[in-house]
């Protein structure tokens, strides 16, 4: 049986579904391919959704255990029940997943489950339970994701050596966890486990964590994480991991070539990154060749092949879900002959460990790189009257706007809430706002977003310090 689409998109990720339900909005018809047993990809599965239940929960527990009391709220007896953490784990992700199947219905959008492969110009075939079945497509549109990297010689096998899918499911609170790779995942999934009683050591091998974060942001943050209790080996590369019958050793050596090193532990977390998923995609058939990092390259969502689009983690820029999200609607409506657009300079990224990371726009190392004259405001946590009264005063705001025009080039946080936060800041610069702007607007007393305005009003210098 053959059916013809004016859509078919392959990967129900963030990217596929908000583009399927954008297409289906704008009376394409659509067909989506997914392999995995339920819809939402990698951030509803395995990724943004559980890490963020086991964060919300991990950090009640913790609060709970060292913070309640000196609130007043006395506890005794608190107790981790790890099995049940899963549980509402997977109970978000149930939820969520069955909504995305939920808004493919109301959307009619035709859902095909089984691996989608690329068969040359205006042809999919799926490949299912039952067989394969050939789609005939109008545009196709590549949304197939990533995967987690690994290291050569070191097999993740996500019981003891693991990726972040593994490290979402175990079965038990590790002693000792060694994260290699001081970036997203490896702050928040070493923060869910430190919390519950891990010892946490984060391996990197950059002399610094969060690449692309704000020198100071990042510097700042691995303040607080060591606090917390976090060990960093910085410019550290691993070498090698050798399994005992009850521990890991892990070699390693300084990556400017000192002295090599080797640490027991019990679980290794790899989360040096993730590569662009396109295996058995067929993109030979139609003429695209990924880049050498396996990223397949696009011009307005475009491939260079005809009719064949491309969103989302495959293609370039961030591996956000949000990133992902806009391009598929954008995508939707460019396919449907309106205007879709992302701007990549302005999609922000929120690392949510605890306190919470969050950044738009330039980072000042990215200005002083580009030679662009700027000028910076920063607000301190500690001089913000409700951060003070919540005994959450970690942390900073700070806006950088251009020397002359005043318009914000970027705002970089970590505090309590800066997720949230950042917002106001990505919504500023859609709107080609200058640091005057957010600096003479009202914001409620007291909450933590005056932190905001005032790093704004510290950007001319008129800062109000207590
Ligand atoms: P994906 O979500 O990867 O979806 C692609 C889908 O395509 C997959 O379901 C895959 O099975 C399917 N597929 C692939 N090939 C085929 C084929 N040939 N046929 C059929 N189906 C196919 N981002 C955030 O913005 N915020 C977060 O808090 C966040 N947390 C994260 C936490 C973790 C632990 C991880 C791993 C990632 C996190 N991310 C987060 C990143 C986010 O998950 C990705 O950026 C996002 O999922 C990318 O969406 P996508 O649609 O491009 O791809
Ligand atoms: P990442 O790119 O954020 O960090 C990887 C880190 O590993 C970097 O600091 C890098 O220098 C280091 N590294 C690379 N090779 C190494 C080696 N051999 N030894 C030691 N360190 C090494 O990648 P991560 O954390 O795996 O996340 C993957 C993607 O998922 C990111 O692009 C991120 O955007 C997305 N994600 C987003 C989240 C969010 O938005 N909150 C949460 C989790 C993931």
């Amino acid at each position: 049986m053959s059916d013809t689409f004016d859509v078919v998109i392959i990967g129900a990720g963030p990217g596929g579904y908000n583009c399927a339900i954008r297409c289906g909005q704008l009376g394409l018809k659509t067909a989506i391919i997914e392999k995995r047993k339920t819809l939402g990809g990698t951030c509803l599965n395995v990724g943004c959704i559980p890490s963020k239940a086991m964060l919300h929960a991990s950090e009640i527990y913790a609060a709970a255990r060292t913070e309640f009391a000196d609130l007043g709220v006395e506890m005794s007896g608190v107790k981790l029940n790890l099995k049940q953490m899963m549980k509402q784990k997977a109970d978000a992700v149930d939820g969520l997943t069955q909504g995305v199947a939920f808004l493919m219905k109301k959307n009619k959008v035709t859902v095909f489950s089984g691996t989608g492969r690329i068969d040359g110009p205006g042809r999919v075939v799926v490949k299912g339970a039952d067989g394969e079945q050939v789609l005939n497509a109008k545009n196709i549109v590549i949304a197939t994701g990533s995967e987690p990297a690994s290291l050569p010689g070191i097999e993740i096998d996500e019981k003891r050596i693991v990726s972040s899918t593994g490290a979402l499911s175990l079965e038990g609170v590790p002693r000792r966890l060694m994260v290699i790779g001081a970036g997203v995942i490896g702050l928040e999934l070493g923060s869910v486990w430190g919390r519950l009683g891990s010892e946490v050591t984060v391996v990197e091998y950059l002399p610094r964590i969060l690449p692309g974060a704000d020198m100071e942001i990042a510097r700042q943050s691995q303040r607080i994480f060591t606090k917390q209790g976090m060990t960093f080996k910085l410019s550290t590369k691993v070498t090698g991991i050798k399994k005992g019958s009850s521990g890991l050793t892990v070699s390693m050596k300084p990556s400017d070539g000192g002295a090599a090193e080797e640490v027991e532990t019990d679980i290794v977390l790899v989360a040096i990154g993730r590569r662009p998923y396109t295996e058995g995609l067929g993109l030979e058939s139609v003429g695209i060749t990924p880049d050498k990092r396996g990223v397949i390259p696009n011009d307005h969502m475009r491939t260079s092949a005809d009719g064949v689009w491309v969103i989302g983690d495959v293609t370039s820029g961030p591996m956000l879900a949000h990133k992902a999200e806009d391009e598929g609607a954008a995508c939707a409506e460019l396919i449907a002959g309106k205007a879709g657009h992302v701007d990549l300079g302005k999609i922000p990224g929120v690392v949510y460990t605890s306190p919470e990371i969050a950044w738009v726009g330039k980072t000042e190392e990215e200005l002083k790189e580009e030679g662009r004259a700027y000028k910076v405001g920063k607000f301190p946590f500690s001089a913000n009257s409700r951060a003070r009264t919540n005994h959450q005063t970690d942390g900073l705001v700070k806006i950088i706007a251009d020397a002359e025009t005043d318009e914000i080039l970027g705002a970089h946080m970590v505090g309590v809430g800066v997720g949230e936060m950042i917002a106001e800041i990505c919504v500023a610069m859609e709107f080609g706002a200058s640091s005057e702007d957010i600096a003479r607007t009202s914001h409620a007393h007291p909450t933590m977003t005056e932190a905001v305005r005032q790093a704004a009003m510290g950007v001319e210098g008129w800062t109000m310090q207590m």
